[in-house]
């Protein structure tokens, strides 16, 4: 059974549960991303959400990319890590006036606005502060990323973005709002989308958007007409990585997501594309470390019940979603067949049911996979227990 390469006598002096970021993956998944995207006027923005730990948010800002963040909170910790403000995009259905005033104050690259209501604030802010803020619109484009529902954005049901239908009168409203500029159309359709299908619709929906839009002719703040113009394109993030093998492919498959777009949308030398992408980047890289407590004997099967709870990693409760889970203290045992658990009192604290892995037994250090993203930034304190932390493999070489 082929699992990934850990120090693990390293890892087992540390209090476990903890994520463990294995630094050489990710500058690896950076190197690659790097070269398949670099296009004239193509921008890759690190979506912070996925993952805001400082050495991985430090390295990913050192390599270039922007940030897409959606909080006063990720921006701050965007501009902490080193990501120049002019290479931060701000979404979110829910800004508050808070926040909104601390993005002018930082001069941020652009607000991704997801309603005609948010415009307005965000214009009366402004002008408030003798500022202006550059804008790209949401678009809900009623594209279905085919992901599970709960990570699925795009279609017309969800709470995200502005209806198509209601696209070209939030234009006009941009031009006339005296302290608001138009930069052009934000998407975000889902996440975890491995089937380049989704991508290649939003293409064409984007296409004929833009289009109708630059047929506009919109009043400005002092009265004067101006045709609409789309200088950027922000298509959001949401390419997928193989769970199932992250020894394997521990690098997502970046070249085919990107050819979409640059067969899918041919940009002027005014427009410039956006992306912003989480997962992709980071969740090949981290790991969640976790101690077997018990092997429990039940009637029909035996579980595995260990000290990481859905507290620390919660992807498996609230998604039903896989991780690949390696015996890092015995990989060669024969193999056995566990549901492994945590310790929470709540019936969905399972990570994995009938699952097949070395034969374990307690003291055991076990490591979950493809857990960088969406990971650690999601634990909770819920009975009480310590937020999880983590080591960075950097750190233990330096010893
Ligand atoms: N842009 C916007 C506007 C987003 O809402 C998201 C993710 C991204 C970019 C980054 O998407 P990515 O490249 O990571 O797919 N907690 C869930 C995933 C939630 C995604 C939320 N939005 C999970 O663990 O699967």
């Amino acid at each position: 059974m082929m699992v990934g390469t850990f120090p693990i006598e390293q890892l087992n002096r540390f209090d476990t549960p903890y994520y463990y970021y294995d630094m050489d993956i990710l500058r690896e998944t950076l190197r690659i991303l790097r070269s398949e995207s670099a296009f004239d006027r193509w921008h890759v923005h690190y979506a912070v959400k996925a993952c805001a730990t400082d050495a991985l948010i430090q390295t990913i800002a050192a390599n270039g990319l922007g940030a897409d963040c959606v909080s006063g909170g990720e921006i701050r910790a965007a501009i902490a890590a080193g990501f120049p403000a002019d290479k931060i995009v701000f979404a979110g259905v829910a800004k508050t006036d808070r926040e909104i005033e601390y993005a002018l104050e930082q001069d941020i690259m652009c607000f991704n606005v997801e309603s005609t209501e948010e415009l307005t604030v965000i214009s009366q802010i402004a002008k408030k502060m003798n500022k202006r803020a550059r804008v790209c619109l949401r678009v809900n484009p009623n594209v279905d990323a085919h992901t599970h529902e709960k990570i699925t954005t795009g279609l017309e049901e969800n709470k995200f973005g502005i209806p198509m239908q209601f696209l070209q009168e939030a234009v006009k409203q941009c031009y006339l709002l005296p302290a608001v500029d138009f930069l052009g159309l934000h998407f975000h359709i889902g996440s975890q989308i491995t089937d380049m299908e989704p991508f290649r619709q939003l293409c064409s929906r984007i296409n004929e958007l833009i289009v109708g839009i630059e047929q506009l002719a919109c009043m400005d703040e002092n009265g004067e007409e101006q045709l609409a113009k789309v200088t950027h394109i922000n298509v959001g993030g949401g390419l997928g990585i193989l769970y199932e093998h992250p020894n394997h492919f521990p690098i997502p498959d970046f070249k085919s997501y990107f050819a979409v777009w640059s067969n899918g949308i041919s940009l002027r030398p005014d427009q410039h594309l956006h992306f912003e992408l989480g997962r992709s980047i980071v969740a090949q890289c981290g790991n969640l470390i976790t101690r077997v407590l018990y092997v429990k004997h039940g009637i029909n099967k035996q579980f595995a019940i260990v000290d990481a709870g859905m507290t620390d990693l919660i992807r498996p409760a609230l998604y039903g979603s896989f991780h690949r889970v390696e015996n890092l203290s015995r990989p060669d045992n024969r193999e056995q067949l566990y549901d492994i658990v945590g310790p929470i009192c709540e019936s969905s604290d399972v990570f994995a049911k009938e699952y097949k892995i070395a034969a374990v037994q307690r003291g055991d250090i076990l490591a979950m996979r493809s857990a960088g993203a969406y990971g650690e930034v999601m634990a909770s304190q819920y009975n009480l227990r310590r937020l999880p932390g983590h080591v960075i493999s950097d750190d233990l070489n330096k010893k």
